[in-house]
């Protein structure tokens, strides 16, 4: 790992489907991994795929005797392939050529993958193969790649061939391989002129409809070639082949510019027709390449965060920013699509839209706003959805799904496969409820770095308005507590989904449920004065929230029951917490190694993870990550709760020892809670989060797709946790505490209509208002608030 590359410098099969993830380009628009040109999907060894925002289709499979439908992100058609051979001899494939040399390089500055071969095959004939692609941020329908070949100790003809493959599957994920994943069925393929090829396909549920068209052209020192090419079509498959002349030393060039439209485009007449026409219009490799680094120049002007540390630690930040703006950029602006866990990038949990997000906004809320105001439209246009499925539950408001894809309905899965067991189970981890508050404090927060009102009065409001109704409706007084409570859900900690003595799933008062329900509520109250009259009125009616409502709101924000273990001040993760079994992690950790699936492990030992006090991840701690300590002591004072200061720290202690890591969100939490109060297992647990996928910690999970909650989290850890970055009272506030080994940080951040500069060294920290369209803004630093203005700088002493 460079600062600004990622270089591999062998060929490892074995690790080829990692690289392949951690190696995807992407647009936010569709993104392709980084597999090899000439391989086709291979169990194990290759898996090209090409995933399409909100290009979702759902199927229905036989499982256990029962019919169950799930929504998958599709692998769209592989417009990859090129290869050549030898007249006569096979096509060629990396393993069975000897390697003298092989490197390949993800170039992140300029969103550049190559890769660099020298081989010799049976026949004693070297080559030098350099393949170079990119998927355009300039224009989000282009994508191209470049093969130079040079025959380095021979000359004579090779045949090339360069296909768009629509005969593909979804079948990144070997758990899934017992359901059904033919989601594509072929529309036409052809020749559209002398140099292009096409290929139309379409969902068989979704109907959604991808066009593409490939452009291929051969060049000899910079001078066009003339092939004559040869058009092969089969269902679902479009190929073009050709033969060249080499001479030894002599490099030829070859290009293949492929235009991608879908149904889902605005602004077109259909996708086939649009393909065929673009793609006459497009330059060379060169002149699109040069207008895709500019705009990724562009995005990293305002995105980058440069730190004097290792390189390796640059350069893992920058590949996890890389990949975020991969997954969602500007190109996402209007497409209506939220951010899938997993990226663009696998096929793990079927692309699906989770609670990540709270992870990932904070980092886009400080730059491109513009972006995070789209990603919440995705929750507002769903809402309809959303206030169904709590009517159908028996609640009132707005209650978003767990999991969620095309249209806003639950897609988490009925039953889930255990790798380690081979059992099919019933999956609870649709209780979740915690989610629609996730939606709330994502608005809130877009709205505390924007200011934006006008996006509060006529979206923001509606949401959180109805996600308040929602937590009113399913909370219950308890007379004998003098208390609210909620009952039946599961928290964050996906291990506990029910009691160990009970058939039924659900838990009574998940802590951190609770208490989001809570700061939902009151933040819905202060809403009250924020909007103006007539909008809140027009809310009110339109939402039927009445008086008795609200006073009902704010009866639950003053009794809203959290439970303790016995007299301490330790938060009990739910109710009844304190009456698990201790867990063995000792005899554990030695066998399965640090980061554990133990609800996996359990079950397939007979055993149950319900029965014992150990989380798969952060719980009861997202408080800490979610609220600054004087939000909470608030929230928790206004209970009526006795909760100090010194009962934070204890409860992450509690929890430290309790929990497996078994997500890669875990780690950022831990770190974060950890940043103020012990800097050496905080700077430990950034480490290991931000090894998650460049590593792949979790044991084959990234091969299947990033993990972008941790990949964001990372970043936003640098940003926010230990720059004590923290929006409050209309003030920026800036209280940092930066690990000694992060050495210096310079960065921007948007902060309403702001273009703020920050460079910060460890005793020093310098402010300067770059650019603006605004008035003033307010920046607290280490306690005090100074106002600045256009073109201002400050720098300022850190007291340590
Ligand atoms: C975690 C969830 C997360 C999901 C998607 C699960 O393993 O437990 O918290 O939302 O992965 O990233």
């Amino acid at each position: 790992m460079q600062e600004w590359d990622m270089t591999y410098d062998s060929w490892e099969p074995e690790q080829q489907l990692l690289r392949e993830a951690l190696c995807t380009l992407g647009n936010g628009y569709f993104a392709t991994r980084g597999a090899f040109e000439e391989a086709s999907a291979e169990r194990g060894i290759h898996y090209p795929g090409t995933y399409l925002a909100g290009g979702y289709n759902r199927l229905t499979s036989e499982i256990a005797g029962k019919n169950i439908e799930n929504e998958d992100l599709v692998n769209w058609p592989n417009w990859l392939p090129l290869t050549f051979r030898h007249p006569g001899g096979e096509w060629f494939d990396i393993r069975k050529v000897e390697l003298i040399a092989f490197r390949q390089e993800l170039d992140m500055r300029q969103g550049l993958l190559q890769r660099r071969l020298h081989f010799r095959d049976k026949q004693d004939r070297e080559t030098l193969l350099v393949s170079r692609r990119f998927v355009s941020m300039a224009n989000k329908h282009v994508t191209a790649l470049q093969w130079e070949l040079t025959p380095l100790n021979w000359s004579g003809a090779v045949e090339v061939a360069a296909a768009l493959d629509g005969r593909v599957t979804n079948s990144g994920v070997e758990r899934y391989s017992a359901l059904q994943s033919q989601h594509l069925a072929p529309v036409q393929q052809g020749r559209h002129n002398g140099e292009t090829i096409f290929l139309e396909v379409q969902t068989v549920q979704s109907r959604l409809v991808m066009a593409q068209a490939a452009r291929l052209r051969a060049y000899r020192d910079s001078k066009p070639v003339d092939l004559q090419l040869e058009v092969r079509l089969e269902e679902g498959y479009a190929a073009q082949q050709f033969t060249l002349q080499l001479e030894q030393n002599k490099p030829v060039v070859m290009e293949k510019i492929v235009q991608v439209h879908t149904s889902r485009d605005q602004a077109i007449t259909e996708p086939l027709q649009e393909a065929c026409k673009n793609i006459e219009r497009q330059g060379t490799f060169g002149h699109l390449l040069e207008r895709h680094a500019l705009a990724w120049q562009r995005l990293w002007n305002r995105c980058d965060f440069e730190t004097s540390c290792n390189e390796k630690t640059q350069g893992i930040l920058r590949l996890h920013i890389f990949h975020l703006l991969q997954t969602v950029s500007a190109n996402t602006v209007g497409f209506d699509v939220g951010v899938p866990a997993r990226g663009l990038h696998g096929e793990a949990y079927r692309g699906h839209i989770f609670w990540d997000e709270l992870f990932i906004f904070p980092f886009l809320n400080l730059r491109l706003p513009e972006l995070t105001r789209e990603l919440l439209l995705y929750r507002f246009r769903r809402l309809p959805e959303a206030r169904y499925a709590a009517t159908q539950a028996g609640y009132r408001g707005a209650m978003f799904p767990w999991q969620s894809g095309s249209n806003g309905r639950e897609e988490s899965q009925v039953i889930h496969l255990n790798p380690q067991s081979g059992r099919w189970l019933p999956d609870n981890t649709f209780l979740q409820r915690h989610i629609s508050a996730a939606v709330a404090y994502n608005v809130w927060q877009y709205y505390q770095a924007t200011d934006d009102m006008g996006f509060m009065t006529f979206v923001g409001g509606e949401l959180i308005f109805d996600i308040a109704q929602f937590w009113s409706s399913i909370a219950t007084f308890n007379p004998e507590r003098g208390r609210y409570e909620i009952r039946n859900v599961v928290g964050p900690d996906e291990y506990h989904t029910e009691y160990p003595d009970s058939d039924e799933p659900g838990l009574n008062n998940n802590a951190y449920t609770n208490v989001m329900a809570v700061w939902v509520i009151q933040v819905a109250l202060k809403l009250f004065d924020i909007l103006d009259d007539a909008r809140v009125k027009e809310l009110c009616q339109k939402l039927s929230i009445t008086a008795e409502d609200q006073a009902r709101w704010r009866d639950i924000a003053a009794k809203m029951y959290i439970p303790f273990i016995d007299d301490s001040g330790i938060i009990a993760q739910f109710e009844g917490y304190e009456r698990l079994a201790e867990f063995p992690w000792e005899a554990y950790r030695e066998k399965y190694g640090e980061a554990m699936r133990l609800d996996r492990i359990l079950e397939s030992e007979g055993d149950n993870v319900n029965k014992y006090k150990a989380s798969k991840q952060a719980d009861v701690l997202m408080l800490f990550y979610l609220f600054s300590s004087k939000e909470l002591l608030d929230i928790f004072e206004r209970l009526q709760y006795d909760f100090s200061p010194a009962c934070i720290l204890e409860n992450i202690a509690y929890y430290e020892q309790r929990t497996s890591h078994g997500s890669t969100l875990s780690k950022i939490v831990h770190a974060w809670v950890l940043a103020r109060s012990d800097r050496r297992k905080a700077w430990h647990s950034f480490q290991v989060a931000l090894v998650s996928d460049v590593e792949d910690i979790q044991g084959g999970t990234t091969a299947e797709g990033i993990h972008l909650g941790a990949m964001a989290g990372t970043v936003d850890l640098v940003q926010r946790g230990f720059m004590g970055l923290e929006i409050r009272d209309e003030v920026l506030w800036l209280d940092p505490v930066l690990p000694e080994e992060l050495g210096c940080l310079n960065f921007h951040v948007r902060y309403r209509s702001h273009w703020i500069s920050i460079r910060l060294t460890q005793h020093t920290m310098r402010v300067s208002f770059d650019r603006s369209w605004s008035k003033e803004v307010r920046i607290g630093v280490q306690g005090q608030v100074y106002t600045f203005k256009t073109g201002e700088q400050r720098e300022f002493t850190l007291m340590n």
